[in-house]
């Protein structure tokens, strides 16, 4: 375990993979989303345009089936509540996934940089509303009134992540930068590993269930469910502090 200085800010990346023992599909697993249905069907602005119709159904399934109470925050996000607690630099969690199983497990300094599914976004006035309903062609925004443009609060393809310039600067001085569960095959999250290794400050770990796309980019990889992994890496984090 290397020695990371505990003043220094801790930045977690997590991806679909730290969800996967909550009960949630990952992406690119044999049996994940993206096995069952195209990306160009359902997740990237043409496909809404085209089809509002089917990308509502395929996010009103996804938002139905994370707010099935069989789904819960699992050993991994607690592990995250607990070093956020008792870390003495601060930690910073900026997820791929827009579920919400880091804030229901306790994490408070989340960033969701694809956005959340129990939100939605009017494509016309940019208004932002919780939604824990199925979204439909004929809702009316709240602030402006306009039907047909209530979308998820999701990044699709093609579309700029969010908050990404404040993502940046927390990597540019993050004591330790922790990826958890994702396979490193979407940018620009993917590339976090390196703009860490390029300001030369952090100590890079991945957690993760198999080698993702850049494993080799880390200084320090262990291999296991999430579930199992992060409680223990957390716990010897801690005792070094
Ligand atoms: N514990 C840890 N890791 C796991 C587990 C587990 N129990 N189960 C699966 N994994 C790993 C897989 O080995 C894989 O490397 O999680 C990773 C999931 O990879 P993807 O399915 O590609 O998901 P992710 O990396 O989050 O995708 C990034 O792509 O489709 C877009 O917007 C979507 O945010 C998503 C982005």
């Amino acid at each position: 375990m290397a020695k990371i200085d505990p003043s220094s800010q801790i930045v977690v990346l997590t991806g679909a993979g730290i969800s996967k023992e909550s009960g949630l599909d990952t992406f690119r697993d044999k049996d994940g989303i993206w096995s069952r249905v195209r990306i160009e069907d359902v997740a990237t602005p043409e496909a809404f345009a085209r089809d509002p119709v089917r990308v509502h159904e395929f996010y009103n399934a996804r938002r139905q089936g994370l707010l099935n109470a069989n789904v819960q925050p699992n050993p991994a996000h607690a592990a995250l509540v607990r070093l956020e607690r008792d870390w003495p630099g601060g930690v910073l969690i900026v997820t791929q996934n827009i579920d919400d199983l880091h804030e229901r497990a306790g994490s408070v300094n989340v960033i969701h940089m694809h956005g959340e599914l129990l939100k939605s976004r009017c494509a016309g006035c940019g208004h932002i509303d919780d939604c824990r309903h199925d979204l439909s062609v004929e809702f009316e925004c709240a602030a402006c009134g306009q039907a047909g443009g209530l979308r998820p609060h999701v990044v699709w393809f093609g579309e700029m992540p969010l908050l990404m310039d404040e993502i940046e600067q927390v990597l540019a001085q993050a004591g330790l930068f922790l990826s958890i569960g994702t396979s490193g095959n979407v940018y620009p999250a993917a590339g976090f590993v390196e703009v860490v290794r390029h300001y030369g400050r952090g100590h890079s770990v991945e957690l993760n269930l198999e080698p993702s796309v850049g494993a080799t980019s880390f200084a320090e990889t262990r291999y296991g469910p999430a579930g199992e992994l992060v409680p223990r890496y957390v716990e010897e984090l801690l005792r070094a502090v």
